[in-house]
């Protein structure tokens, strides 16, 4: 090996994402950087970054089911929900089949079904940013898997239990349903599916979670899904080998111990989105109803993106003229509104 090159380091290091940004707002990430518990935590798993990690994560998937309250044998784990759910792709579909998902949705799943050679079905969201379940439940009569975001990606928004209930029951027993709850932490508590319960009563349902957004660790790329037991098999048999870097299972085990200051940053994430929607709507700019840690503004007439263009800040623009803004600090939000009033002017 030849003599470390600190230049190639420390580019390496300033080509770094700044963990605290105010105007990075395109990617929904945690506005805060690691807790200090959970980064000691971090350090400690790196000092054994020479060893391999688990064959397979199963302390990690013990860890997390005991979490949850389910068997370990009905949790999966991946790299991101976004690991998970092409997991799910892999161990269920073939090419050709039908996945159906909204438009607009998390960009990822075009992305996972071209992957899987899949035969992607897209149905509108409606003006206030929900799904059209009766359409999802039509559409997916002919599909292998179907993808609910609760909440949705970009809108924010929530179905109601009874609605997702309804439409569990008009799905076939052989269509695989992906619910996604990336977001569900930021929900309050009455807008909560009893997830595990859900899955002993629904077989074909994976419910996929992420510690990317409220736990505040999507560099470190840990998500994990659950499900009933026999399809749990079938998944975990593309559990990919050593597939979970050593960090993963210290990370979730710290984040777990630091539960009630997680809380309180989710409160802070969630004041602040009521805050800044509250601030658009006093400019009569018309948001939808958030519940995760962005705000979606629906298409006005003219591209939204274009309003944020020149100003430093990063938001994610839809081609329809649409813009989804995640939540930051208060300087974030000021930005945001500035920019918004100037356009307005
Ligand atoms: C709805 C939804 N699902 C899944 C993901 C993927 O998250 P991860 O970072 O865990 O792969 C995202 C990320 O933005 C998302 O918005």
């Amino acid at each position: 090996m030849s003599t470390p090159n600190r230049d190639v380091t420390e580019a390496a290091v300033g080509a770094l994402p700044g963990a605290v940004n105010p105007m990075a707002l395109s990617l929904n990430e945690n506005p805060f950087p690691p807790l200090p518990s959970v980064r000691s935590a971090l350090v400690s798993a790196i000092d054994a970054g020479n060893r391999y990690p688990e064959f397979l994560p199963e302390r990690l998937r013990t860890l997390i089911a005991g979490h949850l309250g389910v068997r370990d044998e009905q949790v999966v784990i991946g790299v991101g929900a976004t690991g998970v759910i092409l997991q799910v792709l892999n161990a269920v579909t073939r090419p050709g089949d039908r996945m159906v998902m909204t438009s607009p949705t998390f960009d990822g799943y075009p992305i996972f079904a071209h992957m899987a050679r899949l035969e992607s079905v897209t149905v509108g969201l409606d003006e206030h940013g929900h799904h059209d379940l009766d359409a999802m439940a039509d559409a997916a009569a002919k599909a292998r898997v179907v993808v609910v975001c609760r909440p949705h990606n970009p809108t924010g928004t929530v179905e109601p239990a009874a609605d997702i209930e309804r439409f569990l029951q008009r799905i076939p027993a052989d269509t695989v349903v992906v619910l996604d709850e990336a977001y569900v932490e930021f929900l309050a508590p009455h807008h909560r599916i009893d997830g595990p319960e859900l899955v002993a009563r629904y077989p074909n349902v994976v419910v996929v979670r992420t510690f990317s957004k409220a736990y505040g660790l999507a560099g470190l790329r840990v998500g994990y899904g659950f499900c009933a037991p026999e399809l749990a098999r079938e998944l975990w048999t593309m559990q990919q080998p050593f597939g979970i870097a050593i960090t993963g299972m210290v990370a979730v085990a710290a984040s777990y111990d630091a539960e009630s200051e997680l809380e309180q940053r989710i409160r802070m994430i969630t004041a602040e989105r009521r805050y800044l929607r509250m601030r658009l709507r006093a400019m009569g700019v018309y948001s939808t109803d958030a519940h995760a840690n962005f705000v979606y503004l629906p298409p006005w007439g003219r591209q939204w993106r274009e309003v944020f263009d020149g100003t430093g800040l990063k938001v994610r623009g839809y081609a329809d003229g649409g813009v989804r803004i995640t939540v930051g600090s208060r300087q974030s939000t000021r930005a945001v509104v500035s920019a918004v009033r100037a356009a307005l002017q």
